[in-house]
Formats: structure tokens, C-alpha cells, sequence
């Protein structure tokens, strides 16, 4: 974590607990940091270089990883019986913690306790992961993922220099994830996109300043700090929240809106019956795409689809962008065998009526920079 914060130039300086010195020395630490790790409450060296109340503020954010049970214990009583606990009660600055810690003991009413009142004390808490524990249980408890905690860190940080970015004061629709069509109260049609790709535009257009509204389909991926999120459901629900949160200057639909809905759905749960099969009738959804692409006063100046395919992945692309109206379509191959859907990587085409932009495979996270980038080229020297 410490890694990953230093190479998106976060400077970090740690202070170990007894505990953690069971896990990590201080020199290992201090390697990473490139800084003094700070370990006692009363040491003259260290009171001598900074306080602990100087060192309590002398960051930006106070970060806790990862944070056991016993130490949400303390904070939420306040306690201040070392120098990590007596940092954080003496900071003024926020906090945020990675709970880790077996999964009864997460569960626990007293942690539960402790963790409320955090909550309420604006503590902001990223994790814990649900996953196999070192104790062999499973369950949520489980340390997030370095790059998850650096990145809600590093959410934290944009939002406040959001506002200075190149595409500072435009406004961006980003649509992401699946669509649920409704059959009955408890099931539905859906489809295996992940939401990553969408999730990862919305995110890299906000780290370069734009006011950015995400209308995403249900994943498992949590909200991006920073960016308005409107979760729905279905492709109506979808289409009408991405209505709403026009106009903009730029819309870009990269969710997988399911292509049909069930016309005659059940308000009731369909009981099954012996040698008798539900008659569902499918009829066709909206699409945001070509909705939003049509001519008009309040038309996006760029509206950017996605064109999934299996094959002929230029060809269809092309068919695509004059079907739907749309200004750039950005093809991808979604064919089993590149592990597109649901994975981490995208190998993509731009389209647009400027011709074809092939570009490498890239990550998910890659793609979006790439695409922010290519948007903000394209305001260049507009107003
Ligand atoms: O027609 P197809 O689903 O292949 O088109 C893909 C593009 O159209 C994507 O950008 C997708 O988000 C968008 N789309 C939409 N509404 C639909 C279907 C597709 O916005 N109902």
C-alpha cells in the first residue's frame, strides 16, 4: 500500500504499534516510507524531533492498516495508551481505517458497536473483504486489498483537487454494469458484465477535474469516491436517471443494457407447477445510446457507446455508430477467449468519422485514462 500511495506521489510516514512490530520491523517499514518510523510514545529522540501532537497533524489524512479489533476498541472510546492511539485522538484530521480481523470477532456485537460509533464520529472505513482468513475461516474480515485502501485514498485526494483539472466545469454521464429485468419479485434476466470498465471512465474523468455522474447497473464494485453514483436497476430505471442527469457535455455509455425485458412480468412470485411452464414474452428495451444521440438542443456534445462483438469487430462497429447516432463507438472484442468480460484487460478500437484508432491491449483502468485523455484533446480549445 505504501508502494502503490508513493508512486501516485503520496508521501506517507508510519507509526508502528507493538503489535505490528510482531509483523514488520521498523527499518523494513521505514525502507518503503523513505521517512523516520515512529514507534514510542515516550521516546526523547523522537519527542525531541516532533511531538506527538505535531505528528498527529503533520499529515493530510490519518490512515489505519490494518485496524484490529482491539484498536477500534480504543478508538471508539477514546483511549490513549500508545503513540497510534494517542496520534489518533489528538489529530485533527480525518481518518480512515481497513478493519482486519477474524470473522466472529467482525461480527461481534461489540464490534459492531465500535464500529457504528466510529461511523458517527466521521471515521471513513474502507474493507473488510469477504475471503478465506488466515484462521482458516471464511467470512467478511479479511484485509481490502492494498489497491482498494490506496485507491479510496486516493479518491480522497482527488475530490479536493478535483475542481482543477483540465476537464474542470464539464459535465459527464457515464452509464456502467449490467441491467436486471425484473420476471418476478425474486428473479431476473441479467447479463456477466462487471461494471469495471465504466467504473474505471468515470473515475479517470474525474481525476482529471470533470463533474462526473455515474448510473450504474448492480455490481460488486464499490462507489468511486468523488463522483455522483445513481444506482438502478433497469434498463427503464436507467434510461430515465440518465435523462435526468442531462444535460451534459459528454455521455458515455459503457453499461450492458440488456436488449429485452419481460412484458408480462408478475407482481407476485410465479409458483412453480408440475408440467407447467411459465409463458414469458419478451419486448424490447429502450436504448440510452441512440435516445441520447438524437439530434436536438439538448443533445451531449460527444455521446460515446461501446460496441461489444464476437467478431467482425470493425465492421459491426461502423454499423453501430450510424445506427445509433452516436459520435465515437469504442469496439471491443468480448469473444470467450480474451477473458474480456468480467477480466481486467480490453483490447479496443476507436471509431468515430474520423476513421479507426487502434489501440494495445490495455488494462480496464488503462482504456479509461486513454479515453479521458482522447475527451479532453477533444475540448481543447472549445469553450
Ligand atoms: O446494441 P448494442 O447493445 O451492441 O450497443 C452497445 C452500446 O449501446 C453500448 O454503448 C451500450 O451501453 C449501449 N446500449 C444502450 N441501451 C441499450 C442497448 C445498448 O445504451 N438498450
Amino acid at each position: 500500500m505504501i508502494r502503490l500511495l508513493s508512486k501516485q506521489g503520496i508521501q506517507t510516514r508510519a507509526i508502528l504499534t507493538k503489535a505490528a512490530e510482531e509483523f514488520v520491523t521498523p527499518l523494513s517499514v521505514a525502507s518503503l516510507t523513505g521517512e523516520k518510523v515512529f514507534t514510542e510514545l515516550f521516546d526523547l529522540t523522537d519527542e525531541a524531533e516532533m511531538g506527538h501532537i505535531q505528528l498527529s497533524r503533520s499529515a493530510d489524512l490519518v490512515v489505519v492498516a490494518p485496524a484490529t479489533a482491539d484498536l477500534m476498541a480504543k478508538m471508539a472510546t477514546g483511549q490513549a495508551n500508545d503513540l497510534a492511539t494517542t496520534a489518533l485522538l489528538a489529530t485533527d484530521k480525518p481518518v480512515m481505517i481497513a478493519p482486519a480481523m477474524n470473522v466472529r470477532m467482525w461480527n461481534h456485537p461489540a464490534t459492531q458497536r465500535n464500529l457504528k460509533q466510529l461511523l458517527e464520529d466521521g471515521v471513513q472505513v474502507v474493507g473488510p473483504d469477504d475471503g478465506d482468513m488466515a484462521c482458516g475461516e471464511f467470512g467478511p474480515g479479511r484485509l481490502a486489498e492494498p489497491d482498494e485502501i490506496a485507491e479510496k485514498i486516493l479518491g480522497f485526494f482527488s475530490r479536493k483537487i478535483e475542481k482543477t483539472g483540465p476537464l474542470k466545469g464539464r459535465k459527464i454521464v457515464v452509464t456502467a454494469g449490467p441491467t436486471h429485468e425484473p420476471i418476478d419479485p425474486v428473479r431476473y434476466i441479467a447479463n456477466h458484465s462487471s461494471g469495471k470498465q465504466g467504473y474505471a471512465i468515470a473515475e479517470a474523468l474525474r481525476d482529471l477535474g470533470a463533474d462526473v455522474t455515474l448510473v450504474s447497473g448492480p455490481t460488486r464494485l464499490s462507489e468511486p469516491e468523488g463522483v455522483s453514483v445513481i444506482q438502478v436497476e433497469a434498463a427503464k430505471d436507467m434510461l430515465q436517471a440518465t435523462r435526468q442527469a442531462l444535460p451534459a457535455d459528454v455521455v458515455i455509455c459503457a453499461a450492458a443494457v440488456a436488449d429485452w425485458r419481460v412484458e408480462n412480468g408478475s407482481d407476485q412470485k410465479i409458483k412453480k407447477k408440475e408440467g407447467q411452464l411459465p409463458a414469458l414474452t419478451l419486448t424490447e428495451n429502450p436504448d440510452i445510446l441512440a435516445t441520447v444521440s438524437q439530434k436536438g438542443e439538448a443533445r451531449p456534445d460527444l455521446v460515446i457507446g461501446f460496441a461489444a462483438e464476437t467478431q467482425n469487430i470493425i465492421e459491426n462497429g461502423k454499423a453501430k455508430l450510424a445506427k445509433k447516432g452516436c459520435d465515437w463507438i469504442i469496439a471491443n472484442d468480448v469473444s470467450p477467449e480474451t477473458g474480456t468480460f468480467g477480466g481486467d484487460e480490453n483490447s479496443v478500437i476507436v471509431l468515430s468519422s474520423d476513421g479507426e484508432d487502434h489501440w494495445p491491449k490495455l488494462s480496464k483502468k488503462e482504456v479509461a485514462i486513454s479515453l479521458a485523455l482522447k475527451i479532453q484533446d477533444y475540448f481543447k480549445g472549445r469553450n
